[in-house]
């Protein structure tokens, strides 16, 4: 009996162009390469826990085309459960125009299509799967209430990635179990502009605003936490790569999260954060973002350095 691992959120087709570097406004660039891949937040978390060997499900709206119903056969070949992984009449599947530079940054636009569908009514259908599940997972492109709705019902891990950033998720942080966000993300929900030198103030503010735990995803500086009634702020290392293509990486960081959290409870958290950086470090070394997810990864061995804030 695995843990059940259970996403609510975005799946959407990913149109990825190559540049040597990204435009500016205005600007029109030659592009070395086109890729049509999975993505979406949602699904990429899952996939990132389900290629990790999690026992994952995919509580999502697709569109009635045909992108929604390959990524649907896809998710379902992957070992991810898809029995609520809905088309939706009449609408598009989600998709996002991302830019990828020579120096792994990107750029990325996404219209939310079906993924705006995802309703209350879909968490009344899942209701039992959403009670259950030992660890949910939601992010912020789909309906900022429909994942408020599930975090009510839910009685496990309830785990929020606050992404794309946005400022009104004050209603849901009392729910949350764990909130990972990254530094723009946080900067937003804080009010001020977060970086090293100040992130023990900034997670203690998020920390008032509610959840139990708050993660910080500082790119290759690693992750900071803090947890609510310790008054320590760890900060976890990761080690430096060349990155090829940075997108997807906090998913991937977020989806290992998932998964090492529920594997095994006695693991100290910031091997399990430590662990979650590597996976999202491995991510950025390759192209795409769940083609690039590892599928052959454990940390029991390993050791991950850390410092108290
Ligand atoms: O986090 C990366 C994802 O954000 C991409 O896969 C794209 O779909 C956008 O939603
Ligand atoms: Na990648």
């Amino acid at each position: 009996n695995q843990p059940k691992i259970v996403v609510l959120g975005s799946c959407s087709v990913d149109f990825t162009t190559y540049c040597p570097r990204l435009p500016v406004p205005g600007e029109t660039l030659h592009g070395t390469k086109f890729t049509t891949s999975y993505g979406g937040k949602g699904a990429n978390q899952c996939v990132a826990a389900a290629k990790l060997g999690g026992n994952t499900y995919m509580i999502c709206r697709v569109g009635d085309d045909q992108w929604g119903k390959q990524y649907k056969e896809y998710l379902k070949n992957l070992g991810v459960n898809v029995s609520h992984t809905y088309l939706t009449q009449d609408v598009t599947t989600g998709i996002a125009q991302i830019s990828v530079a020579e120096n792994g940054e990107n750029q990325i636009v996404i219209v939310a299509g079906a993924n705006n569908f995802l309703t209350k009514s879909d968490v009344d259908l899942a209701k039992d799967l959403i009670r259950d599940a030992d660890l949910i997972i939601s992010q912020l492109e789909t309906p900022f209430e429909t994942t408020l709705e599930a975090f009510k019902l839910n009685n496990g891990i309830k785990l929020l990635n606050a992404a794309p950033a946005r400022t009104d998720i004050g209603a849901i942080l009392p729910y949350c179990t764990i909130l990972c966000v990254n530094e723009p993300e946080a900067s937003l929900i804080v009010n001020f502009k977060v970086e090293m030198s100040n992130v023990t103030d900034a997670l203690k503010k998020i920390l008032e605003f509610g959840c139990d735990t708050v993660i910080i995803t500082m790119g290759e500086k690693g992750a900071v936490y803090s947890t609510k009634n310790k008054s320590d702020c760890v900060h976890v290392f990761c080690d430096k790569v060349k990155p090829k293509d940075t997108t997807g990486a906090g998913d991937a960081f977020v989806g290992a999260l998932a998964k090492f959290l529920t594997d095994d409870k006695n693991q100290p958290l910031h091997q399990i954060v430590g662990a979650a950086c590597e996976v999202a470090t491995l991510s950025v070394t390759k192209e795409g973002t769940q083609t690039s997810y590892p599928d052959d990864f454990s940390y029991y061995a390993k050791k991950y350095d850390y410092t108290i804030l």
